[in-house]
């Protein structure tokens, strides 16, 4: 046997030892190209290949190609483990235990006002009341005049209100200019309409009243209406909102659109009208203002007062869904503090 394949043997067996000796990737490299680089001593070994006889180069070669796919081979299986060991020790240093329940992504619902406002809206539609769109800037007029506010009337004080830079054009402070736009576009058509909306009240923040605040209002126009109806329809919302068997009562009031005036209160849903804090002990709670349209709104409307007759209702809504949802402050409504919204419903 030529001394070529003796050595080629001898080194074969060095190679595969110091493979098992290194003990990184990095030193898997240089092992490579120390012993099957082009540098290496493989090659250099090869080089005595041109010196021997034709009959002995291919014993040579032959031996020399098994060698380098048997070593090539093997240090692809080192390193093969080498990856495998490095990925087990990073993953137990991670510590990932993956029987830990996953965190909730918190998901967005709606606010609380818009979820109150739903609410009432789909009450009232049951009952065959559409919704009438109304815009929150308004005219003086639609606001105080042609709902028969005196021109001294109070509400229409610096102090209520909340005026632009153009005259005579304000921020509606309630949504009852919704009753006179809905009438002017219908009259002398029936009416039976909700208007929920933001409103604007120059007021002093507390507890219980915000400056910004939803307010759902109802009109309805007719051929004798009359105070029955109202009654009928309140207890009915009254019962689908707060639940079956509650009582509502009426206590005389004064607006100046609307004549008779109440304000209706229902019976505490916390104490069922034995009396506690949410009540103030007096066993009520005022829901809303409502009365029998006043004649001269009517007329400004475009109803002739003889022949036709209506009611109509104003609620705010964050009050509706504070008794409902039990929330003891109306700041937290426009807060965005999201425990808040999240608490609530
Ligand atoms: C009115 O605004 C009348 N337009 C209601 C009305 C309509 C009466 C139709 C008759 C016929 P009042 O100012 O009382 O009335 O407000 C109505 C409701 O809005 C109150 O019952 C209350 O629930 C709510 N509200 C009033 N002021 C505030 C405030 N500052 N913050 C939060 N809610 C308020």
């Amino acid at each position: 046997m030529s001394n070529l394949v003796q050595e080629l043997e001898a080194l074969e067996g060095e190679a595969i030892a110091a493979l098992e000796g290194t003990t990184s990737r990095a030193e898997t490299e240089s092992w490579y190209a120390d012993y099957l680089g082009r540098k290496g001593r493989m090659t250099a070994l090869l080089r005595g290949l041109s010196g021997l006889p034709a009959e002995e180069r291919p014993l040579v070669g032959q031996t020399a190609n098994r060698i380098k796919g048997a070593l090539e081979a093997r240090l692809q299986e080192r390193q093969g483990a080498m990856d495998q060991a490095a990925m087990e020790q990073a993953l137990a240093a991670e510590g990932i235990d993956v029987s830990v329940p996953g965190r909730r992504p918190s998901v967005g619902k709606l606010h609380p006002t818009t979820a109150t406002q739903r609410e009432i809206v789909e009450i009232f539609a049951g009952m065959g009341f559409q919704v009438y769109d109304s815009p929150e800037v308004e005219s003086d007029e639609m606001n105080f005049g042609l709902l028969n506010f005196a021109p001294d009337h109070p509400a229409r004080d610096m102090q209520d209100t909340f005026f632009t830079t153009q005259k005579d054009v304000i921020l509606r402070t309630h949504t009852s200019p919704g009753q006179m736009r809905c009438m002017l576009e219908y009259a002398p058509e029936p009416i039976r309409v909700v208007v929920p909306g933001k409103v604007f009240r120059n007021e002093d923040v507390t507890a219980r009243s915000e400056m910004m605040f939803y307010q759902v209002e109802g009109l309805v126009v007719g051929k004798k209406i009359t105070f029955a109806d109202l009654k009928g329809t309140l207890l009915n919302f009254a019962n689908q909102m707060y639940g079956k068997g509650r009582s509502i009562r009426f206590r005389k009031s004064y607006f100046p659109f609307t004549e008779p005036s109440v304000e209706v209160d229902v019976d505490c849903v916390l104490c069922g009208a034995k009396g506690c804090r949410l009540c103030k002990h007096t066993g009520w709670l005022e829901i809303l203002g409502a009365g029998m349209v006043h004649p001269v709104v009517l007329q400004n409307g475009g109803y002739d007062p003889a022949v036709f007759s209506g009611y109509a209702f104003g609620m705010g809504i964050e009050r509706q869904a504070m008794m409902k949802r039990s929330i003891d402050d109306i700041r937290y409504f426009y807060s965005n503090d999201a425990r808040f919204l999240e608490r609530v419903g």
